[in-house]
């Protein structure tokens, strides 16, 4: 059941009113009234059928999922202040963001701009290398738990899909993932993995500038069913996206594109190129503001460069040589008629100490 408006959680959150509602629960806003600030939230509802010790179970995960979250610090990662087990079941605290989710975005006003879509994705999975990087997967990315505010996209979420591969939960009937997002290999078994997130992001940003979920499928396995066909993924929106969205969205987890390589083509694309080009100076300008460019993403201009390429464009084409790494010694050019009648002027006059010093060499 859910908690009723006003109730103080752990003695310290006091619950103001819903600000969404997911299947896994409620998110409030909330007052900290130790802290006095207003804080976002999550209360986990969990299947009834549960038996008294998986729920404990549960939440314990839950508590160290939030613990390892809260370990990452990095503007595009949701900010887990506390978790709490009250109740019989997890609360999750965390930063509130005057935000939309990007599945709202889509819902109000249509499939994004590749290039607004290129940032979002940019900065997510900035959030997504940060979390890797510590051991963490996100096991949930989809629309729904990207927010975007005014300056930044936050992936927001974590953990709640730790369920991964318990016997007992997945019979217990709760969904892992969410269907048309989560990668093909987890949908054949396999055990979630840092490549199995990056094709979860790039199913989100395909129905961020599609308009609609891959393929339209309503279920994991006829989303499968439709990318196995051997047909090219449709796309007919996401224009310089398109070859990132193929990449990412590779069958085989071996052959698709890397964290590093993504990167860098959804840098490209938000800042107006095409994902496999180097942005040429002409075309660079100042990158256009795509979430209203965050202060964290403006960085000192690079001349349209990326900085990989910048490093790589000064490390391509050296300059030609001239067989020798001492520099050259230009030919004298000979004195001038003036300068030839004023060295003797000096040398009949003056002591030769005096000579200016290259009078002296030449002697
Ligand atoms: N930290 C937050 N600050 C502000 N609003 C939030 C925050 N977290 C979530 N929300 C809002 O609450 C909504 C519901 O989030 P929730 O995670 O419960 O649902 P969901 O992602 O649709 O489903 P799921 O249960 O599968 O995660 C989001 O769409 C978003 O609008
Ligand atoms: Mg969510």
């Amino acid at each position: 059941m859910r908690a009723p408006s006003g109730y103080l959680l752990a003695a310290r959150y006091r619950l103001l009113e819903p600000v969404g509602r997911g299947g896994m629960g409620t998110v409030w806003r909330a007052h900290d009234e130790l802290l006095n600030r207003d804080v976002a939230v999550k209360e986990v509802r969990l299947p009834t059928v549960l038996d008294e010790e998986l729920r404990a179970e549960l939440c314990a995960r839950t508590e160290r999922e939030g613990r390892a979250t809260a370990m990452v610090a990095h503007p595009s990662v949701i900010t887990v202040f506390d978790v709490v087990t009250e109740d019989d079941r997890p609360w999750i605290v965390m930063e509130l963001l005057q935000a939309k989710s990007l599945e709202q975005l889509i819902q109000e006003h249509g499939p994004l701009h590749p290039r607004r879509a290129a940032e979002i994705g940019r900065q997510i999975l900035g959030a997504l290398r940060a979390v890797h990087a510590k051991g963490i997967l996100h096991r949930d990315v989809k629309p729904s738990n990207v927010l975007v505010t005014e300056d930044r996209a936050v992936l927001t979420d974590f953990g709640l899909a730790a369920l991964e591969g318990d016997v007992s939960i997945t019979q217990a009937g709760i969904v892992l993932g969410s269907a048309g997002y989560i990668a093909p290999e987890r949908v054949l078994g396999s055990k979630a993995s840092p490549a199995g997130d990056l094709w979860s992001l790039g199913a989100t940003l395909y129905t961020a500038v599609e308009g609609r979920g891959l393929s339209g499928r309503r279920t994991a396995a006829a989303a499968l069913a439709a990318l196995t066909s051997g047909e090219p993924i449709p796309m007919t929106k996401a224009g310089p996206l398109a070859p990132v969205l193929d990449a990412l969205l590779r069958i085989d987890p071996a052959t698709r594109l890397d964290s590093v390589r993504a990167s860098l083509m959804l840098t490209r694309v938000a800042a107006g190129g095409s994902a496999e080009e180097p942005l040429t100076p002409r075309k660079s300008g100042r990158p256009v503001s795509v979430i209203t460019a965050p202060a964290f993403a403006r960085r000192p201009a690079h001349r349209g460069l990326h900085r990989a390429e910048a490093t790589a464009a000064a490390l391509a084409v050296p300059e030609p040589r001239q067989g020798s790494h001492r520099k050259r010694v230009e030919p004298r050019p000979a004195p001038s008629a003036y300068a030839r009648f004023k060295a003797t002027v000096i040398k009949l006059c003056l002591p030769r100490r005096f000579w200016p010093r290259e009078l002296r060499k030449r002697g």
